[in-house]
């Protein structure tokens, strides 16, 4: 039967960029997804493989906030990074879409009506953490607190970073809300809930996540975990999935939910229907039967690859949702591993949290990467990691030293003395091409099996094989040696021969390099089925030209130090001759630009500078440096400013006077309570004049009035 197969990778945040962690993912997919495409139509008659950005939720919409744009903004200028960074790893979609489409608001609308018909969608008030100062309700992760465990403070909502204790929200002491600094109550609010709880969703899910070939065996068993899978408990125990939370409110950036105006569908629900939604646009770009894909009786296959971590979503709430909405469900999740680098995990501070676009921008080969994690990875969860050392030593000897290798000493010969043109592959002396071709059959089976790791293997044995021909052979001797030429054009054209066939098991991997070598060769793109055809006698291939070079150790040393963070502005070397203006609050100035980079009129207009009149001003108890100050900045309600001036002013002599304050900071939680601003105030940087400053403004202006 011929195939039809549709694969997905997992459709990135739209907040932030791609980094080599993404792309152990998505290169894996795109391997899998070229060698599909490079099987003969009668096997595998089409292979579609779509993604798209995940682009609602919290954490976009606070982000765009930040930035001063709207959502819409920061999720189109984001989709235009990732998509220049996965076309410059060779990552081929079909279809890079976004969640933000009519195409997926149709689908999820559909989706959760046929759920609620089904009688599996039910309104439950819940207590959740709001943000009163924000008015917002807040995610876990936007709540900090200490560790009700072992007291660690600036812990988030869900887990100890500290102590690795779980808890919930609620739990946590002294909470405050990550967003403003404020500290959070709990109110009460509508939410709609996916009953997982059903019995028929259960009892669905036990069997589904056991159907052979659903998940690997690994994830098999830990969702039998998280379903308390067990013959001899009790129904109660058994039934240990609880109901999944579908809602927010708004203020919430994503698709409102038809039946409840100021409910929105949670960032989790839509996104995999993203899938869906990027797939039903390409079938309207190229005409394809959406249905054929998606219907209950489908016999296309759909596969999954993700991240292990979000594998509770892609085994359970998804094939949950797509079974009681009329759909088919997914042939297979494929979940991987996480990178480590160098053995850790990826470190900003070290330099290894490395962007797709800094890998570029430094000039390094797309290519030599996807050759080192293909190298690495097989069908496990198993993390895997780039050793840096590794990564170099590797891939010279095994790419440059031994693949490109066999090529760059025969070709030569060819052009030069046979102007161009091979020799027979077929006579006696060819017996050893015979495992290169028979090997066409075992390096699929492992490409199909994803387990790429064997597949290089088995090439890099033949490749070996081949350079030990050469050496034996030595076609630079025969080249002088008179009388020999017919041998000199048999070992040349052999050893071509075994090129042609490295490349072809190779292409998955490297496309880029096998185009080259296509064009090279003079030949058409290499499909699977050409194993089995050897160029004939007399077909002329062009001049080699240069096909890969060396990673040099320096430029991983550069692509580490571009992407290791400057320190931090009091480890810098203070700014001389100019005395700072300085905040004198206890806000950090931690990521302050260096002083010699220049800033725009329209990021000066960002701070927004106002008089403020102090109408109070008081000691803080407990705090060496600071006085608590009530500002006047125009508004109905005063500020509380803590500013760090306690050396240098006496609180009584500070009321009525007039200062200038930062009136658009964000609220920062302190142990005394909310700072909502800073005032400003001078010192010098270096400390020969002692004192601190605090700016006032020439008699006439009036607390609230602008200052730039
Ligand atoms: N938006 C969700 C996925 C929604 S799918 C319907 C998400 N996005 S993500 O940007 O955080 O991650 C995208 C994919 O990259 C995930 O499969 C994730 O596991 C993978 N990886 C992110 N960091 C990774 C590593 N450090 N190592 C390997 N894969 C990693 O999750
Ligand atoms: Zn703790």
């Amino acid at each position: 039967m011929t195939r039809k197969i549709l694969v997905t990778s997992a459709l990135p945040y739209a907040n932030g960029a791609i980094h080599l962690g993404h792309l152990v993912e998505y290169i894996q997919t795109d391997i899998w997804v070229r060698f599909q495409k490079m099987q003969p139509k009668e096997q595998v008659a089409e292979c579609w493989y779509v993604c798209a950005d995940d682009t609602h939720g919290t954490p976009i919409m606070l982000r765009a906030e930040k930035d001063g744009i709207t959502p819409e903004a920061l999720i189109a200028r984001v989709h235009g990074e990732h998509a220049r960074d996965f076309a410059g790893f060779h990552v081929a979609f079909d279809n890079f879409y976004t969640t933000h489409s009519p195409e997926t608001q149709d689908c999820a609308n559909e989706i959760y009506a046929r759920l609620k018909a089904a009688g599996l969608i039910e309104v439950r008030t819940i207590a959740q953490y709001y943000d009163p100062l924000k008015q917002m309700f807040l995610p876990d992760r936007f709540i900090k607190g200490e560790c009700p465990k072992c007291g660690a403070k600036d812990q988030y909502g869900d887990n100890c970073e500290m102590c690795g204790a779980a808890y919930t929200p609620n739990e946590l002491i002294n909470p405050y809300s990550a967003v403003s600094g404020a500290k959070p109550e709990l109110r009460n609010s509508d939410h709609y809930f996916f009953k997982l709880s059903d019995p028929r969703c259960q009892s669905f899910l036990r069997r589904w996540t056991r159907e052979p070939g659903r998940l690997q065996a690994e994830a098999a068993n830990k969702m039998q975990e998280w379903l308390g899978f067990n013959e001899n408990a009790d129904a109660a125990e058994q039934n240990k999935l609880t109901d999944w939370d579908i809602s927010r409110d708004a203020p919430y950036f994503g698709f409102e939910m038809p039946d409840a105006p100021g409910k929105y569908f949670y960032v989790w629900l839509d996104a995999p229907i993203g899938y869906m939604g990027s797939f039903k646009n390409l079938c309207a770009q190229k005409g394809l039967d959406f249905d054929a894909y998606w219907k209950p009786d489908s016999k296309a296959e759909l596969y999954h690859f993700i991240g292990k971590d979000i594998l509770y979503f892609h085994a359970l709430f998804w094939p949950a949702e797509l079974e009681y909405a009329g759909y088919r469900t997914p042939t297979s999740v494929f979940a991987h591993g996480f990178l480590t680098v160098d053995g850790a995990k990826m470190s900003k501070s070290r330099g290894t949290f490395i962007t797709a676009e800094s890998y570029l921008q430094e000039g390094l080969n797309p290519e030599w990467l996807r050759y080192y994690y293909a190298a690495k990875l097989g069908n496990t969860m198993e993390d895997i990691d780039l050793n840096l050392d590794d990564f170099v030593a590797r891939v010279n000897s095994d790419l440059v030293g031994k693949y490109v290798n066999i090529a760059s000493r025969c070709a030569g010969f060819i052009s030069k003395k046979f102007g161009g043109r091979l020799a027979a592959v077929d006579g006696v002396d060819c017996e050893w091409l015979k495992p290169f071709r028979s090997a066409a059959g075992t390096i699929a089976a492992a490409y199909e099996d994803r387990e790429f790791g064997r597949a290089l293997r088995e090439v890099m044995a033949l490749a070996d094989v081949a350079n030990v021909v050469v050496n034996v052979r030595k076609p630079w001797e025969l080249a002088k040696q008179e009388g020999r030429e017919a041998e000199l054009h048999d070992a040349c054209s052999q050893a071509l021969e075994a090129f042609r066939l490295l490349t072809l098991y190779l292409k998955p991997v490297l496309p880029k390099l096998a185009e080259a070598v296509e064009a090279f060769l003079d030949i058409a793109p290499l499909a699977w089925s050409d194993a089995g055809k050897p160029l004939p006698a007399g077909h002329t291939i062009k001049p080699y030209g240069h096909l890969l070079t060396r990673i040099d150790a320096k430029q991983i040393a550069a692509l580490v130090a571009a992407n290791t963070p400057p320190p931090a502005a009091s480890e810098q070397p203070a700014p001389v001759a100019v005395p700072a203006v300085q905040a004198a609050v206890a806000a950090p100035a931690a990521t302050a630009a260096p002083e010699a980079d220049n800033i725009s009129i329209d990021e000066f207009m960002k701070v927004e500078l106002r008089i403020a009149r102090i109408v109070d001003a008081g000691q803080v108890e407990g705090a060496e440096k600071l006085i608590r100050l009530a500002l006047d900045v125009g508004e109905e309600k005063r500020r509380q400013v803590f500013a760090g001036i306690k050396s240098a002013y006496d609180p009584a002599q500070l009321i009525g006077r007039l200062t200038v304050m930062v009136a658009n900071l964000a609220p920062r939680k302190m142990k005394f309570g909310i700072s909502e601003g800073m005032v400003l105030a001078a010192s010098d940087a270096d400390g020969k004049t002692p004192g601190i400053f605090l700016l006032a403004p020439d008699a006439g202006a009036l607390p609230g009035m602008r200052v730039k």
